[in-house]
This record gives C-alpha cells, sequence and structure tokens, in this order.
C-alpha cells in the first residue's frame, strides 16, 4: 500500500498514528539539526519533519531531497509546537521514521506555488506542472463538480445522454469547420462538428424527446479570453415544448447548479428582458445587470441647439455615473481617449458634471443651465453624478455606451466576482442583412423558428420586413456573459424551406447542405426546441473569472496552438501523399 492518508487529511485526532503518506515535495527548510519537508498532493499539504533523532539514514536521504522529487514516507503523527492555522493539517506534522525516494524531479521551471513566478508561455509549455498549482486544481476540481451536478438534475428530469458523431459533414454558417482529411476517400473531408445541432434534432424526430450531452465542439474563429476554438458545451434538446418550458427546465438546471456547486439557494425567478430592451437600456444583447447604471435616449432632448455633432447624428445616449461628479479635467480626457480605441470606435465624449457649484459641461456654449438639467433629469441624475454622452449612428452607438458602461462598472468596483445575476434575454432579431455579401445570415442557426406572429413578414418580399422578424430565440446571461442559447426550432419543412430561400441557398445547395435533415423533417418531426450551454464559461463564471482557460486541462494559447504538444505541426510526405494533400503557402 503506497499509503494510509493523503496530504490533507491528518488532524490533531490522528496524534499518535503510525500513517504512510507519499506525494510531492512542495519545500525544504532546513534549520539547523531540524529539517521540514512539506509534502503535496491534490487533497493537502503535510509536514514531515526530520530530526537528529531520526532512525538512520532518513537524514541522509532528506538532504539529498529536490523540489517536486516524489515520496513515500512512513511516520508516526505529532502535534506541532508551532501550529499554522493557515492550512487544513497546520496543527500537527509526521515525526518521519523512513522516506523512500519514488522518483527524482528535475528542478522545475517555474515555482508550484499558489502564485508563481513563470509566465503564461512557460507554464502552458508545462501544463502538467501548472495543474499542480492550487488555483488549477480548484479550477479542475470546480468543473468536475458542475458535470456530476449537470447529469444529475438532467437525468432527474429524464433526459437521456446520447452521444453524437465528431466526423460529420462541412456546413459552415458562422464559424468556419476545422476539416478533416478522408484518407478511404480521396479528396474528400469531414468537418468536426461546430455544436451537434443537427443530430439533436434527428434525434428528436427519432422519439428520444429529452437529450443532453457534454460534448466537445470545434470552431475555427478568433479566440478571447472567453473563446477557445475547442469547448465544452451542455447541449440540450426537448420535444412537445414551447420557450417557457425550456427555460423553466433550465431555470431549474441554473438554480440546481447554484445550490449544489456554489451553495446560493435562488428563490425568485430570473428576470427576463427582449433583446430589443437589453440593446436600447444596457447597449448589449448580454447585459451585466449587478449594476443599474442604464442607458438613456436623449436623442429628442439634445437636438435642435445648433450643436452639429449633436444635430447630425441618429442617436444620443447618456448614462449616469453616480458619484463622479469630481471627476478631473484629466480623467475626463483619458476616458474621452478610451472611447476612442480602435475598439470602441467612438469619436468623442460628452461630459456634464453636476458639482455643488452647478451643472458644468463640455457643450457649455450650445446649451443652458436649463437644458442641460433637462438632460441630467432625463439621466436621473443629481448633484454628485457624471453623464457621460455618446452620439451617432443608433446601434454602433449604442454599443460604444454599453462598452463604456461595463468599463464605468469595472472601474467603480460594480462588477464583483461573487455576486450573480442571471438573466433570460428572448426575441432576438431573426436574421441579420449583411451589406457585403448582400445576403441574410440567420442570427442563431438556420433552424431556429421565427414566432409565429411574424410568419407574415417572413414570407413578405420586401428585404425591411424580413429584419423585422424576430426569432423565437433565447439566450441564458449571467454576469454580462454570454453562457447559453437556444431556440425553438422549425419543424414545418414548408418554414424550413423558406428559411433557406430567404438565406440564399437554392434547392440544390440547401440539399447538399442539409438534405438530411430535409428528408427526416418529412418523416414525422415533432415540435421541438432546445439550449446549448458554454460549459466552460459558466465553470469559469463559479470560479469567479471571465477567463476560461484554467478550467480547461490543456487549453489552447490565443493564437490556437498548443504549445505543450507544439500543435498543429507539419505532417510528413507519406502522411500527405496518403491524404491525397498538397500543401500550398499562401504567397502573403
Ligand atoms: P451557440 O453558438 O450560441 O449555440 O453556442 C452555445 C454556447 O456555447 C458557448 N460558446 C463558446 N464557449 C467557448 N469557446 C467558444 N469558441 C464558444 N462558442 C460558443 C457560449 C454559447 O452561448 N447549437 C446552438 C445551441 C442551440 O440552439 O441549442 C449553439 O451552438 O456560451
Amino acid at each position: 500500500m503506497y499509503r494510509t492518508h493523503t496530504c490533507g487529511e491528518l488532524r490533531l485526532q490522528h496524534k499518535g498514528q503510525p500513517v504512510t503518506l507519499a506525494g510531492w515535495v512542495q519545500r525544504i527548510r532546513n534549520l539547523g539539526g531540524m529539517t521540514f519537508i512539506d509534502l503535496r498532493d491534490r487533497y493537502g499539504i503535510t509536514q514531515l519533519t526530520v530530526n537528529d533523532d531520526s532512525p538512520s539514514g532518513v537524514k541522509e536521504t532528506a538532504a539529498m531531497l529536490g523540489r517536486e522529487f516524489v515520496l513515500q514516507t512512513t511516520g508516526t503523527v505529532l502535534e506541532r509546537s508551532n501550529k499554522n492555522p493557515k492550512i487544513t493539517t497546520g496543527d500537527i506534522e509526521i515525526g518521519v521514521t523512513g522516506i523512500t525516494v519514488l522518483n527524482v524531479a528535475n528542478t522545475p521551471p517555474f515555482t508550484i506555488e499558489d502564485e508563481s513566478d513563470g509566465g503564461e508561455e512557460l507554464r502552458a509549455r508545462y501544463r502538467y506542472l501548472d495543474l499542480r498549482r492550487n488555483p488549477l486544481q480548484k479550477a479542475i476540481h470546480l468543473r468536475h463538480r458542475m458535470a456530476q451536478e449537470v447529469r444529475k438534475y438532467l437525468d432527474s428530469q429524464r433526459f437521456l445522454e446520447i452521444e453524437t458523431p465528431f466526423l460529420i459533414k462541412s456546413t459552415p454558417e458562422g464559424a468556419r469547420d476545422f476539416v478533416v482529411p478522408s484518407r478511404m476517400n480521396p479528396g474528400e473531408f469531414y468537418a468536426l462538428p461546430q455544436s451537434p445541432q443537427t443530430f439533436k434534432q434527428l434525434l428528436m424526430v427519432a422519439g428520444y424527446d429529452r437529450y443532453f450531452q457534454i460534448v466537445r465542439c470545434f470552431r475555427d474563429e478568433d479566440l478571447r479570453a472567453d473563446r477557445q476554438p475547442e469547448f465544452t458545451q451542455i447541449d440540450c434538446e426537448m420535444a412537445f415544448v414551447e420557450r417557457e418550458d425550456i427555460l423553466q427546465t433550465f431555470e431549474g438546471l441554473a438554480r440546481h447548479l447554484f445550490k449544489s456547486v456554489l451553495g446560493i439557494e435562488w428563490v425568485a425567478d430570473f428576470p427576463r428582458i427582449s433583446y430589443a430592451d437589453a440593446m436600447n437600456n444596457y447597449g448589449s444583447d448580454k447585459p451585466d445587470i449587478r449594476f443599474d447604471m442604464r442607458i438613456n435616449d436623449l436623442t429628442d432632448a439634445v437636438k435642435g441647439k445648433n450643436f452639429i455633432l449633436f444635430d447630425s447624428a441618429e442617436y444620443i445616449g447618456g448614462i449616469c455615473i453616480k458619484g463622479c461628479a469630481d471627476y478631473t479635467r484629466k480623467q475626463l480626457d483619458e476616458l474621452t481617449e478610451w472611447v476612442k480605441r480602435p475598439q470602441i470606435g467612438a469619436k468623442g465624449l460628452v461630459y456634464i458634471r453636476w458639482t455643488a457649484d452647478g451643472i458644468k459641461s463640455s457643450i457649455d456654449k450650445f446649451y443652458t443651465t436649463d437644458e442641460l438639467s433637462v438632460i441630467a433629469a432625463k439621466c436621473r441624475a443629481t448633484q454628485g453624478d457624471l453623464i457621460l454622452l455618446l452620439s451617432g449612428d443608433k446601434k454602433k452607438t449604442l454599443e460604444m455606451i454599453g462598452s463604456l458602461r461595463i468599463e464605468m462598472g469595472n472601474r467603480l468596483g460594480l462588477r464583483p466576482n461573487n455576486v450573480y445575476a442571471p438573466l433570460w434575454v428572448y426575441d432576438f432579431p431573426l436574421l441579420e442583412w449583411d451589406d457585403e455579401t448582400q445576403r441574410f445570415y440567420a442570427m442563431h442557426h438556420p433552424f431556429t423558428s421565427p414566432k409565429p406572429e411574424d410568419l407574415p413578414k417572413f414570407y413578405s418580399a420586401n428585404r425591411h420586413d424580413i429584419t423585422q422578424v424576430n426569432a423565437n430565440a433565447y439566450d441564458f446571461v449571467l454576469n454580462g456573459v454570454e453562457i447559453g442559447g437556444g431556440s425553438i426550432r422549425i419543424h414545418d419543412s414548408g418554414v424550413q424551406r423558406r428559411m433557406f430561400e430567404v438565406l440564399g441557398f437554392s434547392e440544390e445547395e440547401a440539399n447538399y447542405k442539409f438534405g438530411f435533415i430535409i428528408n427526416a423533417f418529412r418523416y414525422g418531426a415533432p415540435p421541438h426546441g432546445g439550449i446549448a450551454f458554454g460549459f466552460d464559461r459558466w465553470c469559469a463564471l463559479f470560479g469567479g473569472q471571465e477567463t476560461i482557460r484554467d478550467y480547461i486541462a490543456f487549453p489552447k494559447n490565443n493564437t490556437g496552438r498548443d504549445v505543450m504538444l507544439d500543435a498543429p505541426s507539419k505532417i510528413d510526405e507519406e502522411q500527405m501523399k496518403e491524404l491525397y494533400l498538397k500543401s500550398v503557402k499562401s504567397e502573403a
């Protein structure tokens, strides 16, 4: 037996017991005749003590140990004279009677501590060492807990866990596909699924009326803190349901996870907001409602005073920053530079400060104090507040104010990571027109149903009418992060045909790409709908982070590389030949 206990287990109640532990050397301290060794495993750290009274050989072995050596040690549990309240085993130590070195270790390239001295790149290259660190252990543990609780809840709701294939057909819509050449079918390719969307719908046709899967998805898209090229979804679908059934079922899942993973009992219904209200009030389709700071439409209030910037704008909006009227010129200039960054793209920032001396603004030349007071009232400002205004094209301006709102929320500490604000967003537009390619794209995916009341507009020949059609789609948002999205699907083959037509697919194209599902729908498709949650994102948020990388055991870096494996990499000529591939290096 390698061990009788783990390194996180022993307490004063074990005093006097002979034990055997195994683990890694975290730290060694030599204090004259005494040597203290911190032995670590994933359960904790236990202090081993070697002194002049230790049996022969023990002191010699202890003297040759290095960091991260793998040990087995026997000894007796002793009460510490110098207790360490910071660790759970801090009341005891092991009086060592024997040490076996199970393996030696090279000196690790960075310290295996909560705050490591290693940079990101170095730690990624030695991911297996990074994974020994406490914060990552905690993250991986949380992920495991989440997965178990997801299964527990969905199983209790009669969902069946069904796996779907990874080698599928390429039908890019949205992100790019990762493709896999087929040796047995020269010149042909599989694609890795961006999601199991079509399969889960086929499972509904097959009669498995509640499906789920914790499943890897692959998307060749630009990466960000909350995006990986391979990521995991909790993918779900239900038959014979309406939107309300789905929201209730998955609000139940969220409640279960809040309770079982975080110990938070959620009593109230989750708030709901339409896409249009989310955009108008928060400048985002995934608003962070942990703080208010709503956007106020000032278009009518500020136009017509000969201020050309506002007079020429389609929309002018403002947010009230409570208690910030004392912002200095320097701070306001810095904020102006912030909104002018290319990522935000504003031309400038107008401010109104309401101090004890009255209302002052950067547009005093154009507006009287009374007019500024009207604006302040519209923004629900009171003395002591700062109002920030942006103007321009409506949609873009709302999004810019939305970004500024989040930035101010961050600066003012209004987004604490231990406060949770779940939210459903519903009624997204069904389609988006793209000027460049002169065609419509599905906002969610081509199987999402239009709202029944919008069907006449959906069949209209007028492009504007079509842009007005809402989808029976919904997102689950937590703290300003889109955690999940889904919809009620089209189950009528006529509506589906119209969808492909609106998307500009010819009948042949639609049949080539989606023939299998169009066909299946001719054999009795039940009304159905579903949702998929970004599992990595949900884990990260419950862990108090917005970056998902630490919640994935072996993630890619921000250029999509696995620096530990050094992948992607070239394959040899023989392999290329077998796959009928030739590499043509881009000239650019
Ligand atoms: P959607 O594309 O909205 O919907 O994806 C669902 C959720 O998956 C997460 N997500 C990601 N997480 C990490 N890295 C990525 N690259 C990434 N892309 C998406 C997000 C998102 O909300 N089949 C539909 C769902 C349905 O209609 O049922 C789908 O995939 O949290």
